[in-house]
């Protein structure tokens, strides 16, 4: 077989539920999951239990990934829009500060617009400010802040026309403005969402054809792409009310060498988005001696039964892709082998190295 051999994945935005929510996802399985994706570091959003907002949460969580992580790792810092002095302690130790401007899952959001302004005024960086912001009016604030403050904004998971539309005008008016797409947004719609149920339900939700194919039409302009990974269990996305969120890390590789193959985007391109790209825009650096070996000729059906996600379901089941990770060599070892976690828990490593003040300053306006 002729491998072809491929930087490893750096996926900028996953929930991996540990502390608080190990039945859905660990950092163990969570990291066995991204290493079998084709993903070598991910990066960490703080909507967990507790979420990661102060000192001891964020020491708490260091201390699991140092200990469970078979990948490298990136932790992001969360506001209620109440902790600006753990904030400014901590910044220079985070991946950024993701900011939930709509209500999602988890009770991590802020509550009111006017307690934003201080937060654009007082981030020290060195990482951007990442915002789930789905309506147009919270997007719009968060672009209007970043117009009047000296932030960098990353805008997570984009998936309607509209909101690219705002995007591109603010990146065209030179704001420091980057943004990510999933492959869900990429690769489904709402026409999907009436086939797969509790099992298509995320936010933001599967959007138009029409959304969809602007994201397609408009890939060119997009930083990143992540995946949003967002395990639930089968039993609570049955139940009566199911949480929002799908799992991602062992499908996004697939699905874009598939759009490889059918002229959607070349391989550099998909380097870029998935790779050069997240390591512009967060203050990280890439584990040495790591990379990826595919097989891109191996067409195959995504299945359950595959996954080393502990919720154990991927809502793109039984499609169709061509492109398979054969191997993943981390750190200089084999980290995955067709379908074997080689990777112990614990030899991932931070990837956020933390600046002095002064270069944070500098960092901040690049
Ligand atoms: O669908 C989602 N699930 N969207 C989010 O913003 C949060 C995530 C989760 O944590 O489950
Ligand atoms: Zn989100
Ligand atoms: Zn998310």
């Amino acid at each position: 077989m002729t491998t072809l051999k491929l930087p490893g994945m750096i996926d900028a935005h996953v929930h991996l539920r540990e502390p608080g929510g190990t039945h859905k996802e660990s950092v163990t399985s969570g990291t066995a999951a991204a290493l079998a994706g084709g993903v070598v570091g991910v990066l960490e959003m703080p909507n967990t239990n507790p979420a990661t907002t102060d000192a001891d949460s964020f020491t708490l969580k260091h201390k699991l990934y140092r200990s469970k992580s078979r990948c490298d790792f990136g932790l992001f810092l969360g506001s209620d829009g109440r902790n600006l002095d753990a904030l400014n302690k901590l910044g220079n130790r985070a991946a950024g500060l993701k900011l939930y401007l709509d209500n999602t899952y988890g009770d991590l959001c802020i509550q009111h617009p006017a307690l934003l302004e201080p937060i654009w005024e007082r981030w020290p960086g060195p990482g951007p400010i990442c915002v789930h912001a789905e309506s147009t009016q919270s997007l719009s604030q968060a672009l209007s802040l970043t117009a009047r403050h000296s932030q960098r904004l990353h805008i997570c998971h984009v998936s309607r026309e509209e909101n690219l539309r705002l995007i591109l005008a603010a990146k065209e008016q030179g704001l420091p403005v980057t943004f990510e797409v999933t492959p869900h947004h990429l690769f489904f719609t709402v026409e999907d969402a009436k086939r797969l149920g509790p099992f298509g339900m995320m936010k933001p939700s599967l959007g138009t054809p029409h959304d969809r194919e602007a994201l397609w039409q408009h890939l060119d302009a997009v930083d990143c792409i992540a995946t949003d990974h967002a395990p639930h269990t089968r039993e609570e996305k049955l139940g009566a009310e199911p949480p929002p969120g799908v799992p991602g890390l062992e499908t996004a590789l697939p699905l874009l060498l598939t759009a490889v193959d059918q002229g959607k985007l070349d391989i550099s391109r998909l380097i870029e988005l998935t790779y050069l790209n997240p390591l512009r825009i967060f203050p990280i650096t890439p584990p040495p001696d790591t990379w990826i070996e595919v097989d891109p000729n191996a067409r195959y059906q995504l299945s359950n039964c595959s996954l080393q996600t502990r919720c154990g379901w991927t809502p793109f089941e039984d499609m169709w892709v061509l492109g398979r990770v054969v191997r993943t060599w981390f750190r200089g070892q084999m980290a995955f082998e067709l379908g074997k976690i080689c990777a112990a828990p614990g030899t991932g490593h931070d990837m956020v190295q933390g600046f002095p003040v002064n270069q944070t300053e500098f960092r901040n306006h690049t």
